[in-house]
């Protein structure tokens, strides 16, 4: 048999909504994942295993050749930004959107460089650049919502789904940067190698987002 097919997973929450869409397809892992220090999983199908990466990891890896294909979100791919990667089903999880969020009430100075904490720093660049302004870009790694109350940014870019987080915080949504949510993602290179075993499995998925959407 040849090399088998190695699906790269974020983990956190979108692993939580993941494993059941992949056991709906008949993929399971052998070992329980949540708790397990392993990082690559054999799986039910002997010509599947999964890895199980930081989300921000999944498009390197894929595009790369660590993973023929994975599923990440739009956020993130939007962040990577890399030509080589392929998109070809919206599973529609994880939906949220990439916002603008300021103190509320408090405006964006008219002038000079945005002071902009983010942990989507060409996002953010290309977003402000569409808007004609310079940033300043801060990068962080979580907990971004703290840096306008401390008075260390003029404004955040990041991912609001109930907004609970901003409003916790003092902060409020401004602008709408892109809608995001989870999408299978392949290398152009495994779409032509492997396109005997990914074809079938971008149907099922297709199928499968299909069912659950109609439901
Ligand atoms: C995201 C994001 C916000 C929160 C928004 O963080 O960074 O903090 O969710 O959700 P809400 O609008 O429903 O409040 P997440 O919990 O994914 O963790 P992270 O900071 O590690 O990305």
């Amino acid at each position: 048999m040849s090399e088998p097919l190695t699906f790269a997973l974020a983990k956190g929450r979108l692993l939580d909504e993941t494993l059941p869409l992949l056991k709906a397809l008949g993929i399971e892992p052998l070992e329980q994942i949540s708790g397990s220090r392993k990082l690559l999983f054999e799986t039910t199908r002997s010509d599947i295993r999964l890895l199980v990466l930081r989300a921000t990891d999944v498009p390197p890896y894929v595009e790369r050749g660590g993973a023929h294909l994975g599923i990440a979100g739009k956020d993130t791919l939007l962040e990577y930004g890399s030509d080589m990667l392929c998109e070809p089903v919206d599973l529609k999880l994880s939906a949220c959107r990439l916002m603008t969020a300021t103190r509320v009430g408090v405006e964006l100075p008219k002038t000079g460089r945005l002071r902009v904490a983010t942990k989507y720093v060409n996002v953010a660049r290309q977003y402000f650049a569409s808007q004609g302004r310079q940033i300043d870009p801060i990068k962080l790694y979580g907990a971004m919502e703290l840096a306008p109350i401390v008075g260390m940014s003029d404004v955040i870019v990041d991912v609001v789904d109930t907004g609970n987080t901003l409003k916790a915080n003092g902060l409020e949504p401004r602008d709408l940067i892109a809608h995001s949510s989870a999408r299978l993602v392949v290398s152009r290179v495994a779409m032509k190698t492997r396109y005997h075993l990914i074809a079938p499995m971008i149907e099922q998925l297709n199928e499968w987002v299909h069912q659950t959407n109609a439901a």
